[in-house]
């Protein structure tokens, strides 16, 4: 596998080959988004579920009508105000549609437009949606650097482009729009108030369901079912430093602050390590660096890791944060 420019990956996607491109959330691993054989290599290379449909990613609004895709009052507003941007919108495929091997056949797809130039250059240049799931391994954390790309999808795919990081770090929100609600079906960092805060100033009064850390079962996506995020290293998720365990080379995980908090009690103790995922105050970088810091805990080499379930706050990034968290490892 190696790095590859724009230019080089578009021509590889035209030949239904797959490539790993970043967005503004996490990177990518894409294929043409009517290429039935470049979609069933990502599927190989992620060993992904094969009941777990792809997000298409589109240059514009535009460009999502073009195949039939309508967008209701709300759904044209908030790709207006928030697009590109990290929000993906489920919205209905009209049938027969060349975009239905992206979804698995299904009669909704989740559309996205991502605010980064390389994504968005490559789109334009294959003059196509690209279809992508988060480039890694199903089961691991998502990857948010090319070398994250490198050391996890190896020599299984036909390239990555090594673009600006990106700034959120966490992936999409994705939302349906119904007659009476807004169902969140994954929160990320536009949550409940942003999409509230836009709406009203058109006077448009909804319920927005579903932005709790564990969401209600009927409201989540297919793929929230299956494991996420965990690195190979032992994470266990503890609700108390009580509960754990002491032996050597172990690791506690948790924000700044929550060390802080434990640092008398267990600092003396040499068998543990700290390891901060960032202070509360910037959630932002925390959310950035996530997984990242939730990967690098392989190359340390601990035996074993306790993350402490804690509360990072009622903005839509911290409840965003909380949700990923939620998902690592096993619980205690
Ligand atoms: O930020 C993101 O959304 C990143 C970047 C690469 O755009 N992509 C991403 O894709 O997170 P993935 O495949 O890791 O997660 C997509 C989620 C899955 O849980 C999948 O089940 C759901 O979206 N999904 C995709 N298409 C769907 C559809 N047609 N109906 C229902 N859920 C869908
Ligand atoms: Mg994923």
């Amino acid at each position: 596998m190696r790095i590859i420019d724009i230019t080089t990956a578009s021509n590889i996607l035209l030949k239904s080959g797959i490539i790993a491109f970043p967005t503004e959330t996490v990177y990518g691993l894409g294929a043409m988004a009517n290429n039935q054989i470049a979609i069933s290599k990502v599927f190989k290379a992620k060993n992904r579920p094969k009941d777990n449909p792809l997000i298409c990613h589109f240059n514009s609004v535009e460009q999502i009508k073009s195949f039939g895709i309508a967008l209701n009052r709300v759904e044209q507003i908030l790709f207006d105000q928030l697009s590109p941007g990290p929000l993906c919108l489920l919205l209905d495929l009209p049938n027969n549609s060349p975009l239905s091997v992206a979804t698995g056949n299904r009669s909704k797809i989740a559309c996205r437009i991502p605010n980064h130039t390389a994504a968005l250059d490559l789109i334009t240049k294959v003059k196509y949606p690209i279809a992508a799931p988060s480039a890694n391994t199903s089961t691991r954390p998502s990857c948010t650097t090319a070398n994250m790309v490198l050391a996890d999808l190896g020599n299984k795919i036909d390239g990555v482009i090594d673009g600006e990081i990106p700034k959120i770090g966490i992936e999409s929100t994705i939302i349906e729009v119904g007659n009476v609600s807004i169902k969140i079906l994954r929160p990320g960092s536009i949550g409940k108030s942003e999409i509230l805060n836009i709406l009203s100033k058109y006077s448009i009064q909804i319920k927005i369901q579903g932005e709790n850390t564990t969401p209600n079962k009927q409201t989540v996506v297919p793929g929230s079912k299956y494991p996420h995020y965990s690195p190979k290293t032992t994470i266990i998720q503890t609700t108390s430093i009580k509960k754990i365990i002491m032996s050597p080379g172990i690791a506690v995980i948790a924000s700044k602050e929550k060390l802080s908090e434990y640092e008398a009690q267990l600092k003396p103790n040499k068998d543990i390590y700290f390891y901060s995922l960032g202070s509360k105050k910037e959630l932002t970088k925390v959310s950035q660096f996530l997984y990242k810091n939730l990967s690098e805990l392989d190359s340390i080499g601990f035996h074993k890791a306790y993350l402490l379930i804690e509360n990072w706050g009622e903005t839509s990034l911290g409840l965003a944060i909380a949700n990923r968290l939620s998902k690592v490892g096993k619980n205690n």
